[in-house]
């Protein structure tokens, strides 16, 4: 996804923010909360995260130019953020997302085993999603589990210590 074209202009009116809704305006105000006003802003990664999970895991250009709107900062801002950081998908996922480290300490104790298997048994290639929609896979940087390496993360829950049948018995367990 390109944003090079992306608008720069601030609009500062949060009643523009038009598809969030109440639910997710409250969970995003909890956040905005916890930072002092003139630094709003700063809530903009884990209100990603709200809309993110209130729209089936991935995020829209409509939805982060609403969050532009509801935290007064330029809409290339957000994309800036939701672009880096590999927890923001910018397209459609898989019903759930299963996430094999791929940072030193995991390679060097079974992540490449574990990702292989993912490959071969089911048959989807990191970034991609099975054929049936039921995950989406994907290789990410260090988990911040490196002690009980290999690591994975299954939606929002981490595993550790996994060799490929345990990680099988996981996603057996995924409806
Ligand atoms: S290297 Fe995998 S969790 Fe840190």
């Amino acid at each position: 996804m390109s944003f090079r074209n992306a608008p720069l202009a601030v609009i500062h009116d949060r009643d523009k923010s038009t598809l969030f809704t109440a639910e997710t305006r409250a969970a995003i105000d909890e956040q905005i909360a916890k930072y002092p006003a003139e630094w709003k802003q700063s809530a903009v990664m884990p209100a990603l995260t709200i809309i993110q999970d209130a729209n089936g895991g991935w995020l829209t250009r409509e939805l982060m130019d609403d969050l532009a709107v509801y935290l007064d900062m330029p809409e290339v801002s957000v994309y800036e953020v939701a672009s880096f950081y590999g927890m923001y998908d910018l397209e459609p996922q898989g019903r759930h997302k299963v996430c094999v480290c791929n940072s030193v300490s995991c390679m060097l104790l079974g992540a490449e085993e574990l990702i292989h298997h993912v490959e071969h048994k089911y048959g989807v290639q990191p970034g991609g999603t099975t054929a049936d929609g039921r995950f989406t896979f994907k290789e990410v940087e260090c988990l911040g589990a490196c002690r009980h390496a290999p690591a994975v993360l299954l939606d929002k829950t981490y595993h550790e210590n996994l060799s490929p049948e345990a990680l099988d018995k996981l996603i057996d367990e995924l409806e």
